[in-house]
């Protein structure tokens, strides 16, 4: 091997360890560059004779461009590796399983306001709404309940700035409700004419200060007012075992009407339902508390006691929602662990 073809072979041997780019462009320089080998050899021709220059130019020549081949044939390869470790790095894999949009889905609690509104609409009842955050007025006052009342003590009701206080009941909603309706009549009542009956329910959170397993500080009541010239207890029991067989949707449903007291009724009732068959079948679970509307309660509205009667209830959608679907702590409704909520879509 002579001189020249040995230059050639270290240069191609530089080239093929050259890992890098930039380690290649500097094997290229010990070649190529101003004080390369070859760019050496170039300058020695100013010696020779032009005859030797001739042909020893066209040899130095040869290598060089040898060389220069080797030098791209290497550029070229490092660039295809690079391409290549690119393409590898940002694959696809469209082998994988794709990731569906995850369809969220109503609470089982709002699942129950819904199905509670269809049911009273279907009767005729109108859905209102009203604030959480209620006036001693609406929520104790006018609903007939004395200054003394347990339920106004700070062990039971969230008091907050400014004398406001988070409603413990639904029951403000019969006033505000009625008010309203009542305000929109108010030329016919007074010439003596009638009104349209009140038939309303009101669905919405409350609070008290209680929790337990059965009882959490914030839970939902649904609240319902029917009111009339000619509405009596018998309305109620008709509307409410109605409903009660329709929402468990279980004809052989059985109610009863424990007497009991609230201050705003009068006959008042606790309402509690008995299942024929299923794991609860033969025991009394109280759903509601209900009675007819008290006279110091129907003047409230804006109405004569001895014209307007009518009755009123307030219903758990949680414990409902339990009953329904057989959950045994209130408190996985309000946890928002999604392992127990998606069992409800
Ligand atoms: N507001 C009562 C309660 O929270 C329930 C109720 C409503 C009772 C309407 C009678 C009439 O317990």
């Amino acid at each position: 091997m002579n001189e020249l073809d040995s230059l050639v072979a270290s240069a191609q041997a530089l080239f093929a360890q050259s890992a890098t780019p930039a380690d290649l462009e500097n094997a290229k320089a010990q070649f190529l560059g101003k004080s390369g080998r070859i760019t050496e050899l170039m300058k020695g021709l100013s010696t020779l004779s032009v005859e030797e220059k001739k042909s020893r130019g066209a040899v130095i020549n040869q290598a060089k461009q040898a060389i220069e081949a080797a030098l791209n044939q290497r550029r070229q390869a490092l660039a295809d590796a690079e391409l290549q470790a690119q393409l590898k790095a940002e694959a696809l894999d469209v082998t994988l399983p794709g990731r569906a949009d995850a369809a969220g889905g109503l609470h089982p609690v709002s699942l129950t306001l819904e199905r509670i509104e269809g049911i009273f609409g279907s009767m005729g009842f109108e859905v209102a709404d009203g604030p959480e955050i209620e006036t001693d007025w609406f929520n104790f006052t006018a609903l007939n309940t004395p200054e003394d009342h347990p339920a106004r003590s700070m062990h039971d009701t969230f008091y907050v700035e400014g004398g406001h206080l988070l409603r413990t009941h639904t029951s403000p909603m019969q006033i505000r409700h009625a008010v309203q309706h009542v305000k929109r009549y108010r030329q016919q009542l007074d010439a003596g004419q009638g009104m349209p009956e009140i038939r309303v329910i009101a669905p919405g959170r409350t609070y008290r200060v209680d929790s337990d397993a059965t009882h959490s500080p914030m839970f939902h009541q649904c609240e319902g007012l029917w009111i009339g010239e000619n509405v009596s207890f018998k309305d109620l029991k008709v509307v409410f075992t109605d409903f009660c067989r329709t929402f468990f949707e279980s004809a052989d449903l059985v109610l009863r009407f424990r007497p009991s007291f609230f201050p705003f009724t009068e006959p008042s009732a606790e309402i509690d339902i008995q299942f024929a068959t299923g794991p609860l079948a033969g025991r009394w679970l109280e759903v509601a508390g209900s009675g007819q509307v008290h006279p110091n309660v129907v003047r409230n509205m804006g109405l004569d006691p001895e014209r307007f009667i009518g009755f009123a209830f307030g219903m758990g959608p949680d414990r409902l929602t339990m009953l329904r679907y057989g959950v045994n702590d209130l408190r996985l409704f309000f946890d928002g662990d999604v392992r127990f909520l998606r069992q409800f879509q």
